[in-house]
């Protein structure tokens, strides 16, 4: 197989000395090509920007946000002759009024299957632009239109636009720009369990076995809409203020705290609450419950905690950490929190992991509660990380928030990279930040590298697309290039950036220009002040830098082809596909601004600096300097930055060598060996890099002990397990692992004992994967162990819902084993503990340990039961069944028939959710990888068009996925498979 180890046609060919040349994209940007091009809209967002406008694109007509105050916007497009200014797409509001005040009263009547509300919402609008009809968002509510009010107007008609969400009030007289009117308008509606707008909920109460109900809101990202009628965009920004009527033995919460409460005829109550700061519709949130809380008042902010009565006790943690967080942030964002109180709660059931409404954040109950000795490390740090994410978003969402959806990852993005300093600030036994960085640059790496990825900065068409933006795209690729910029900028910089960012734009909305322009000012006061700050390039500006990172699609590779003989090296770039033969020309053009820092052995103990050494936004350049022969050139320390590197076989070789050393992996930091091992195995799967080098590199691991290499090499397994497992070949593989794991299996020392003394967070989590993989490859005695110490459980005296003798830590690999080889007994034993179980995290455990089963039809009734609310799955873990059932060993064909089967019945039960059947399709297209796999998927999509039309990115991503594996089955199923058989006997030695 030839390999194109290089940038195409211009193999590396010098250019300058390792300085920068800008070049294409200036160029590209005037070519009438890329009109039609995908590059078309991150080019037309770099242009809009250099005629000063804000984000524009001719394909984002989202951007032109029509409001009467922002004109301008509209001419945007005047740079090409094709893009003329575009109308307000339909689903927008027009923007001819915008809502200063909502006064909001909802009743809430809690009656099982019949639990309903109802309400009337008085908004003082003001008028920006004379208009006769008021247009605002309302779904799925009754409205008494008899009784809407427009002022004094006159109202000749009413209209309900369902496609686009619209209640449209006709007036006879048109609303006069510059005036205020108040707009009242009474409604009702059903409190469904569909885990969105407002919703009902239900738990049973331990002491009774009584059904309690719940009533909760879940309004992110367009179903505030769902609750009250309302302007429901993110920048229609207004003040709230709530009043909740509910029974007696209930308790109502929202965001602001309690002004009063009086008790109105027989058993209702009326609560008041405080008028809210000025914020956007999707952060509004209200319970009613009869949940119990725990209270902190540190400083001048009331901290509470809420979850069911039986479970209030697991809360006590985030109520530890909650308070610390918070005070990190508002001395990191230096920006105080503005409420007077913060209430966090934990639900029983709901949509995603937590929601950050404003003083009132709404949680799964995994996301919140921990129970000491149940909860394994990964819970507790999930609940730790949660609660930093949610806290920062109080700061990165609700103070400042984005001007419209494209730009969520504004949002997530930074939420995400701030959770990170918030738990290593309040668990730094965790080494979450490192930890954090390899799952996000493993998923990004990987994800990115397809064709079907989009950019960060997304350009939405239609509201359906939203929700499908909450993807690791938004999420970790936006920390990643956040995290690269703070490495650029320097911690300090950064940090006074981002609270510069915030006081300029606080209560207000911004676009990612707005970000970088804060950068930018920050890092120029600084280097006025220290003129030998040189982090940026001097003829780059933030922005631009940035821009190649969120506006196009992918991550680059960069190829180093080394002159031993002058210590010089040759670099150039170009984006990573995995599908490399079949790569665009797109591809071939794309560019970055790519921050090069490297070291060699001999800086390798005094340099680690992480600062780039030069700036890299050529295709080519060349790096003088270097060491001569024998010694290793290792590019971007500590994987600071968003790009794989392809040496030459030589400089493979030696970094392969060094990693051999078994004192300290020849000085390799631990993130560059999970670069390492995650660039070898991928550039070979790219058709870039020969198996057998990257096959032979994993030799090294022999000597690693530490869980983040491991954990790369794991992942990259996990890959041929899946194109091995449904062929010949998988017990070549299962050989191979086996050779390779003993070693570290057998360093364990007492791999199943209780707990090690002194063991760290991390050694902790490296125990449990090498077991994990241990037991399900048959090492050693790993399986029988496992086995026997769930049999210990089960035939114990004690009641096995208050005694269970298995390490928390191995609880999840042991029930998995169990279940795999105790059949129906051992699947009915742990169900019954899944029932009577009461915290949250033991629970996930348990379904996904179930889903571990060999029989066909224990996965069939499995699977059933997911679709059914009365079997006591509840619906937001339908995907951990499905996702067990469908990576368990024989699950594949039984995930594959139920998802294909019953697609229909899917799609109705997570609606409104419809982009959740996403995961399902990617689930069975990561194991597909025959030509026939992939005309059913193909014929799958066709004829179920109507039902995965939400989760369009999903849809493209699991096709492409599933193409890809296909070829890699044509190019290397046998290079592959021979390599493993040749290699499963030997000793590994170094
Ligand atoms: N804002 C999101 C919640 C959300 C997700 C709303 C998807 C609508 C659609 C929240 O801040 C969030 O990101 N939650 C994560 C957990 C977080 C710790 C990564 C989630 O729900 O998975
Ligand atoms: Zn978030």
């Amino acid at each position: 197989m030839p390999l194109s180890s290089s940038c195409t046609n211009r193999v590396c060919k010098a250019v300058g000395r390792g300085h920068v040349k800008r070049v294409l994209i200036w160029k590209l940007r005037f070519e009438p090509a890329w009109v039609q091009s995908p590059l078309r809209y991150y080019l037309a967002k770099m242009a809009s920007f250099a005629i000063g406008i804000e984000s524009v694109s001719p394909t984002a007509p989202s951007f032109t946000t029509t409001s009467a105050s922002e004109p301008e916007l509209t001419t945007a497009n005047s740079l090409s002759a094709s893009t003329t200014a575009l109308p307000t797409p339909s689903y927008r509001l027009p923007g001819d009024l915008h809502p200063e005040h909502y006064t909001l009263e909802i009743k809430t009547f809690l009656d099982g299957e019949n639990s309903r509300f109802e309400g009337r919402v008085l908004i003082r609008v003001k008028c920006e632009k004379d208009t006769s009809r008021v247009v605002l968002h309302s779904t799925d509510l009754i409205l008494n239109t008899d009784q809407v009010r427009v002022g004094d107007q006159e109202i000749t008609d009413h209209e309900f636009d369902t496609k686009n969400e619209f209640y449209i009030i006709k007036l006879k007289e048109a609303l006069k720009s510059g005036s205020k009117y108040l707009i009242e308008i009474p409604f009702e509606g059903n409190l469904t369990t569909s885990l969105k707008g407002y919703y009902r909920t239900s738990y049973e109460d331990k002491a009774t076995g009584g059904k309690k109900w719940v009533a909760i809101t879940q309004f992110e990202a367009i179903h505030a809409r769902r609750a009250f009628p309302c302007f429901d965009e993110p920048a229609m920004k207004a003040v709230f203020q709530v009043n909740m009527i509910r029974r007696k033995g209930f308790t109502s919460i929202s965001n602001m705290p309690l002004a009063k409460s009086v008790q109105l005829e027989d058993d209702w109550f009326r609560d008041e609450y405080v008028e809210s700061v000025r914020m956007s519709t999707y952060l509004v949130a209200f319970v009613v419950s009869d949940f119990a809380h725990l209270q902190s008042s540190p400083d001048n902010t009331t901290f509470r905690v809420w979850a069911r009565q039986d479970a209030i006790e697991q809360a006590r943690y985030s109520l530890e950490i909650g308070p610390k967080v918070l005070d990190f942030f508002e001395e990191y964002f230096n920006v105080p929190y503005p409420l007077p109180k913060m209430d966090m709660i934990a639900v029983p059931d709901f949509s995603s992991g937590a929601m950050e409404n404003w003083g009132l954040v709404t949680c799964r109950e995994t996301a919140m509660l921990n129970e000491e000795g149940v909860s394994d490390t990964n819970a507790k740090e999930w609940v730790t990380s949660v609660v930093a994410h949610e806290l920062a978003h109080q700061w990165f969402g609700n103070l400042v928030t984005m001007k419209w959806w494209d730009d969520l990852w504004l949002n997530e993005g930074f939420a995400t990279y701030v959770e990170g300093l918030g738990t290593d600030h309040v668990q730094p036994s965790i080494d979450y930040p490192d930890s954090k960085a390899v799952r996000s640059l493993l998923n990004i790496f990987s994800k990115d590298s397809l064709k079907s990825s989009h950019p960060v900065s997304n350009n939405i068409q239609h509201p359906s697309e939203i929700l499908q933006l909450f993807d690791d795209i938004s999420y970790s690729k936006g920390y990643l290039v956040l995290r690269m910029l703070n490495y650029v900028l320097g911690e300090e910089t950064f940090r006074q950036g981002v609270s510069r960012y915030l006081k300029t734009h606080q209560y207000g909305n911004a676009v990612e220009n707005d970000l970088w322009a804060s950068f930018e000012e920050q890092s120029r006061d600084d280097s006025a002040r220290d003129s030998s700050r040189t982090e940026t390039p001097r003829e780059a500006t933030v922005k631009e830098i940035m821009d190649s990172w969120t506006l196009q699609t992918g991550y680059p590779v960069i190829h180093v082809k080394r002159n031993y003989g002058e210590g010089s090296a040759e670099l150039c770039q170009n984006r990573f596909v995995t599908d490399s033969l079949g790569r665009s020309s797109e591809d071939r053009e794309s560019l970055w601004w790519v921050p090069i820092s490297y070291t060699d052995p001999s800086n390798a103990l005094l340099d680690m600096s992480t600062k780039p050494r030069f700036w890299m936004n050529t295709s080519t350049a060349t790096l003088t300097g270097l060491p001569k022969k024998d010694q290793w050139l290792l590019l971007n320390v500590n994987a600071t930055a968003l790009y794989r590197i392809n040496y030459d076989s030589e400089n493979w070789d030696l970094l392969s060598t060094a990693l051999r050393t078994e004192k300290n992996h020849g000085g390799i930091p631990t993130l560059n060996r999970v670069q390492i091992i995650d660039d070898a195995f991928n550039l070979a799967k790219a058709g870039l890099l020969e198996y057998n080098l990257a096959l032979n590199l994993l030799r090294y691991l022999r000597h690693e002990r530490e869980y983040l290499p491991w954990q790369t090499a794991f992942s990259n397994l996990v890959f041929f397990s899946r194109m091995t497992n449904r062929g010949g070949g998988y017990g070549q593989f299962r050989k191979f692992v086996r050779a390779l794991l003993t070693p570290v299996y057998n360093a364990l020392d007492e791999p199943f004992k209780l707990s090690v003394a002194g063991e760290t967070i991390p050694q902790i989590k490296h125990r449990a994967q090498v077991l994990d993989w241990s037991c399900s490859m048959g090492v050693s005695d790993c399986e029988e162990k496992a086995v026997a110490l769930f049999k210990t459980w089960q035939q114990q005296t004690e009641d096995p819902d208050v005694v269970n003798p298995i390490p928390v830590e191995l609880r999840s690999v042991v029930y998995c084993k169990a279940v795999e080889s105790g059949g129906e007994p051992a699947w009915d034993f742990l169900w019954k503990r899944f029932l009577g179980s009461n915290v949250a995290a033991e629970k996930s455990k348990l379904l996904s340990a179930l889903g571990c089963a060999r029989e066909m039809w224990l996965l069939h009734r499995y699977l059933d039961m997911s679709l059914n609310e009365t079997s006591g799955i509840r619906k937001q873990d339908i995907a951990i069944v499905f996702n067990s059932v469908v990576s368990s060993s024989s699950g594949f064909y039984i995930a594959r028939e139920f998802l294909f089967s019953r697609i229909k019945d899917i799609h109705s039960y997570v609606s409104p959710d419809f982009f959740k059947i996403g995961f399902f399709v990617k689930g069975v297209s990561h194991l597909m990888s025959t030509k026939n796999d992939f005309e059913q998927i193909k014929q799958f999509v066709e004829l179920n068009s109507e039902y995965l039309k939400d989760a369009k990115y999903a849809v493209k991503e699991a096709l492409e996925t599933v193409e890809l594996n296909v070829q890699w089955h044509s190019r290397y199923y046998s290079t592959v498979v021979e390599w493993l058989s040749s290699h499963a006997n030997e000793e590994f030695s170094a």
